[in-house]
């Protein structure tokens, strides 16, 4: 059975290296997942693949099925999970292109389906949370980077807006305030839906852009999102092959 899952974000809809064994159709209390799960090896280890965004990258951050894809994660026996996210940057550390590895969030999304506990109740229950990000698939992670020679941001904290829009300069203002090193739109409800399944997760970070009003910028050009991204994603490769050999 595979262990580790890995959700690609935007920017990673497929995981180069990955020899796929076989794709798997499945259905969930939930609905139906992004898309099939990619079961296959990478680096000589089985490793799951999921494409948050569907392989056509055609579901946008706030119609995407958490909870479908949780579950079927789950039901594949995965027991930890890397996310893949593209952020927008809002400390001075990470610049387009930049790696972050967060270890907190703050949760600015509204009116997703995020809890696994609202049907056929006997209890309320309530998951600690306190740390989102579970500590040894960060450090794991942590060990990956620093043994491919790659840089990232051991820290920060992730705010997660609802999307699809980007944000107001006065939103980023905000946020930053708030502690938020970096801005994103997929980690919530994902993090707690692992969580309710006692999942580990872990978010790996690429920074695609500055986020709205910081460093100066007046916009936000799409052209050099995708163009940072496809550059950010070949390093993320590289250190999830070399995690899946720390497993
Ligand atoms: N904001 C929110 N999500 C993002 C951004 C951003 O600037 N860039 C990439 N994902």
């Amino acid at each position: 059975m595979p262990d580790l899952a890995i959700i690609g974000g935007t920017g990673l809809t497929s995981l180069k290296g990955l020899e796929i064994v076989r794709r798997e159709v499945m259905y969930t209390p939930y609905g139906e997942p992004s898309g099939p799960l990619t079961h296959g090896i990478l680096n000589g280890k089985q490793v799951v693949f999921l494409a948050r965004h569907g392989y056509g990258h055609n579901i946008p951050p706030h119609l995407i099925n958490y909870r479908a894809n949780l579950w079927a994660l789950k039901e594949a026996g995965v027991s930890r999970v890397v996310a893949v996210a593209a952020v927008g940057g809002i400390a001075t550390a990470l610049p387009p292109g930049g790696l972050a590895i967060p270890d907190q969030l703050i949760d600015y999304t509204w009116g997703r389906a995020s809890t696994f506990f609202d049907q056929d109740l006997t209890h309320v229950t309530h998951v600690d949370f306190s740390w989102p990000y579970d500590a040894g698939l960060r450090e794991l992670l942590i060990r990956a980077c620093r043994k491919s020679g790659i840089e990232a941001c051991e820290h920060g904290v992730y705010g997660v807006t609802q999307g699809p829009r980007l944000e107001t300069v006065a939103e980023i203002d905000r946020m930053e305030r708030d502690g938020c090193a970096m801005v994103g739109m997929t980690a919530m409800p994902e993090a707690a839906l692992a969580r309710e399944l006692d999942m580990a997760y872990a978010t790996f970070a690429v920074a695609a852009n500055w986020a709205a009003g910081r460093a100066g910028l007046d916009v936000i050009q799409m052209e050099e999102i995708e163009r940072t991204l496809r550059e950010g994603m070949e390093r993320v490769r590289t250190v999830l092959t070399t995690l899946v050999a720390l497993l």
